[in-house]
């Protein structure tokens, strides 16, 4: 399989989708009397952005949804729906995150479509500074750590609710048993169907029997599922949904970032899945979408998997780092205190992203190209991708997990070299 395909096949027909994104953005600028000023082309969903210029001078956000058939669950109207729900109950419930959560300006329903407008926010993400090669601990550790210290303290801990067995099962399991058929639909069948594949030396077995033996043997999560929920503070935070608005500010600890683009959830959330979305961002995610993967199999049955060109050194480092850099927060002792599986549950999370992931891509309709080359980027092949290190990844989790009870960083993190 070459990644160097150059017709970009989209599994889903979003033929008519534009013609509704035109009229419905022509009727809203309309309605707020605001012109169109550039395309966000940064998000990782079918939603469409734009930058407006308003009347008073200021700049804002339309996000967009039209309903898209076949849509993965998490990229359908209904979940839009809630997204806008979730953002207006957080800036109700903890106005201590006014000045740094997502602003919420107007909400408009079609039938068929859902829209919210936001401020725009000139900015850049988080884990900018490492693709050009600064070191982690310049900029981005010590940002990150105030962030997630605010979003920890004003945000998960206004809540606790304790929580039976099966959580994991629940939430991970389900979500790569429902999203499977898109990965049999449009992957080849030796990666989804057989038994066995070997990726990168590595010898693993299919995801959805993992998956399945998480959900039939409980006793294999025992150690490592959540006891307790926190307050629903956000649910999709990767690296492209933290942005520094003001460096200065960030390092005095006065705002100067803002988090947008919540999950679309409304009940108690474990934050163990929030933050392996950062690992997930850093280990594969962002660089697999900015730059393609290289895929190769000599036989069908063995694999090879990597970032095109490589990931990014600093991307690396950090990810490694992301942990430690967490248990140096006061406020994230106190929120994983008493709960002993907290890490293998971040681990374990971080591979089940990767696997949901590969399924999210065969939903996007946005055309993407290699940041240094304007290759265009096949969604089949980003799929792929996320899929190859997400078998991997769960592979390695599940092994521990059946050898200890749980499972060790240094071990999962290893799949990076
Ligand atoms: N208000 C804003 N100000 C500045 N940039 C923004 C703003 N909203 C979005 N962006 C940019 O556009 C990108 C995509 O936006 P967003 O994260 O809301 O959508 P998405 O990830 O495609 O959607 P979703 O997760 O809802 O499926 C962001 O990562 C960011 O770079
Ligand atoms: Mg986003």
């Amino acid at each position: 399989m070459s990644t160097q395909r150059e017709a970009t096949a989209l599994p889903l027909d979003a033929t008519g989708i534009e013609a509704v994104e035109e009229a419905v953005i022509a009727d809203l600028t309309g309605r707020l009397g605001a012109t169109v000023s550039d395309e966000l082309t940064e998000g990782g969903s079918p939603a469409r952005l734009v930058r407006i210029d308003l009347p008073d001078g200021g700049a804002g956000v339309i996000k967009l949804l039209v309903d898209l058939p076949g849509a993965v669950d998490g990229h359908d109207l209904d979940s839009f729906r809630v997204k806008i729900q979730q953002i207006a109950k957080v800036r109700q419930d903890a106005p201590g995150l006014g000045d740094v959560y997502t602003e919420l300006s107007d909400v408009f329903y079609g039938s068929n479509w859902a829209a919210y407008t936001m401020p725009f926010y000139p900015s850049r993400d988080i884990a900018e500074p490492l693709r050009h090669g600064e070191k982690p601990g310049a900029h981005y550790e010590p940002e990150l750590g105030t962030i997630l210290d605010t979003l920890i303290t004003h945000g998960y801990l206004r809540e606790r609710t304790s929580i039976g067995p099966g959580h994991i099962a629940d939430v991970h399991g389900d979500r790569l048993s429902r999203r499977f058929w898109l990965l049999q639909k449009y992957l080849p069948a030796q990666l989804t169907d057989a038994d066995r594949i070997v990726i990168n030396g590595m010898v693993c077995r299919n995801p959805l029997h993992l998956a399945q033996r998480i959900i039939d043997d409980p006793s294999l999560t025992a150690g490592v599922d959540a006891t307790w929920l926190h307050y629903p503070v956000h649910g999709d935070l990767n690296t492209r949904n933290i942005l520094v608005t003001d460096e200065r500010k960030l390092a005095n600890r006065v705002g100067g970032y803002r988090i947008i683009d919540p999950r679309g959830t409304l009940g108690p959330w474990d934050p163990a899945y929030d933050l392996s979305k950062i690992l997930f961002s850093l280990s594969v995610w962002d660089a697999g979408l900015r730059k393609g993967f290289t895929i190769d199999s000599a036989r069908s049955d063995e694999w090879t998997v990597g970032i095109r060109g490589g990931n990014y050194p600093e991307y690396i480092t950090a990810a490694h780092g992301l942990l430690p850099l967490l248990r140096t927060l006061p406020s994230f002792r106190e929120l994983t205190a008493g709960d002993a599986g907290w890490e293998s549950r971040y681990l374990l999370g971080h591979a089940f992203h990767l696997l949901a992931e590969a399924a999210c891509r065969l939903s996007d309709i946005k055309k993407r190209t290699n940041e240094d080359n304007d290759t265009a980027l096949s969604p089949i092949d980003l799929a792929t991708g996320h899929y190859l290190y997400g078998v991997l990844f769960l592979e390695n989790a599940v092994q521990q997990l059946e050898a200890s009870g749980s499972i060790d960083h240094e071990a999962a993190l290893a799949r990076l070299a």
